[in-house]
């Protein structure tokens, strides 16, 4: 019989059948632990020779209704959910230690106590008399919230059986402890247990269950991607250090849409909702500067318009720096790779650098053509019209794609004062929009008609 895996990754919950110090799945180091191995007792044998209950086979059409969502009434967030808090739904809400999760579901389990969920906060990590101190801090001493700090996870369990609560807050999962598994708070084994035991008991009894979950770098302790797969609906809380932005992206929801954001700003009363993002990722805009370039993008069910900036410099390095925040860095070369070899514009010698601003991250291919302008605009030290937003997908011939929803992206860009966009020659237009757009059909025309090069 073939050996049992009993090596896992601790950041992304990969099996190894030995140890190594680097995880091959994810690039983690020193992140792969030895885990109890498997028992290979009568479940490795064959289940044939016993007969299980038939299963009920049912039919797809169904007379219930979809389930009733609860509102929190903060719109970015229910947005994120798909709509609402889904009944007996579990949800893992992850993030980097001090980003800012436990404020974000803080204001949440008010919101949703306060609207009728009867709702029950559990912090592993902080003892009451410091919750209640952030909830006074962010004003909502007076919200209906039942409190425990609390790491026992059998403690936990047999209190929900009495309460019986609509909502429940695990703050966080890698503090949680079952007693009937031998290793550590924090460790895969531990963090697995934990939140499959919240999360089947909570779908048994109807409660939705909320587990935070802290992004670990060190491999120390267990990340939350080991327990993703338990959950209905992953959300991740991001957003860089410096800025006040916080972004919640949904990236798995079995109940809405993936992809959807909310955005958020902090301050010192809580997080306040951003309910026009575009309006803040552009309200520090400088006049049109080389290397500047205003994105129309979409994320999830939302037109997003972001600022993209690049800066090209002669390297004094033999090997270039290529320098990427809020974009992918394969995606990025690309592109330098595509404006060399089908435009003749070569990158060597240069040091590239590209941000995306305001902390934000885009994944959207929609975004090449306008990561190719910043960088055609930085190098050519030219500076695109301060009016006009930039769309569409690079091919790898050099060809421009259109994209999707380009209607909501030039109707957004108009909302925010833009009067002119470059997007892909075949673009479908509607007649709605009053944006002056300028298509072009490749990259080697666009260089050379917006900036002279190639
Ligand atoms: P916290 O919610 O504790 O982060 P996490 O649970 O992800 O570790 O927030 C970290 C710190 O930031 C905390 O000291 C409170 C502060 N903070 C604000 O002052 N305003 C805000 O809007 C947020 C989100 C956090
Ligand atoms: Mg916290």
């Amino acid at each position: 019989m073939a050996k049992t895996n009993s090596f896992t990754c601790n950041a992304c919950g990969a099996a190894h059948t030995k140890w190594s110090g680097r995880c091959e799945a994810c690039g983690a180091w020193n992140s792969i632990v030895e885990e109890a191995p498997l028992s290979a007792g009568p479940a490795s044998k064959s289940l044939g020779g016993k007969r299980g209950a038939n299963m009920v086979l049912t039919d797809l059409a169904t007379e219930e209704a979809p389930p009733q969502r609860t509102i929190s009434g903060v719109a970015e967030l229910d947005r994120v959910l798909g709509g609402g808090l889904v009944p007996s739904s579990a949800i893992l809400v992850g993030g980097d230690p001090g980003i800012g999760k436990s404020t974000l579901l803080l204001q949440a389990a008010a919101q949703f106590a306060h609207r009728g969920l009867k709702t029950i906060y559990v912090s592993g990590e902080e003892a009451t008399a410091q919750v209640r101190m952030r909830a006074q801090r962010l004003g909502l001493e007076k919200a209906p919230v039942k409190l425990a700090a609390e790491t026992n996870l059998r403690d936990i369990l047999t209190t929900l059986d009495a309460e019986k609560p609509d909502l429940v807050i695990i703050d966080s999962i890698q503090t949680m402890w079952a007693d009937n598994v031998e290793s550590a708070p924090g460790s895969v084994s531990q963090v697995r247990a934990a939140a499959h035991e919240l999360t089947t008991f909570a779908k048994r009894r109807g409660i939705s269950v909320v587990l935070v979950g802290h992004v670990t770098k060190d491999g120390q302790i267990a990340g939350p991607r080991v327990v993703e797969h338990m959950v209905d609906t992953v959300l991740y809380f991001e957003g860089e250090r410096g800025h006040q932005f916080r972004i919640l992206r949904a990236v798995k929801n079995r109940f809405g849409p993936a992809d959807e954001i909310g955005v958020f700003e902090m301050t010192g009363t809580g997080l306040a909702e951003v309910l026009n993002p575009s309006a803040l990722f552009l309200s520090d805009r400088e006049d049109p500067a080389p290397g500047s370039v205003v994105f129309a993008g979409i994320e999830g069910t939302r037109p997003v318009l972001v600022e993209l900036q690049a800066l090209v410099a002669p390297s004094p390095h033999s090997q270039p720096r290529r320098s990427v925040l809020g974009w992918d860095s394969g995606r990025l070369a690309m592109i330098l790779a595509v404006l060399e070899a089908r435009c003749g514009i070569p990158f060597t010698g240069l040091d590239v650098y590209l941000n995306v601003a305001g902390g934000m991250k885009i994944t959207e291919p929609a975004a090449d053509l306008a990561v190719a302008a910043a960088l055609l605009s930085a190098r050519e030290d030219a500076a695109i019209p301060k009016d006009t937003v930039v769309f569409g997908e690079i091919s790898l011939s050099g060809a421009l794609r259109p994209v999707g929803q380009t209607e909501n992206r030039l109707k957004e860009a108009q909302k925010l004062g833009f009067s002119a966009a470059i997007a892909p020659a075949q673009s479908k237009l509607g007649s709605k929009s009053g944006l002056k757009v300028q298509k072009m059909p490749d990259l080697v025309g666009f260089a050379g008609e917006i900036f002279g090069a190639g």
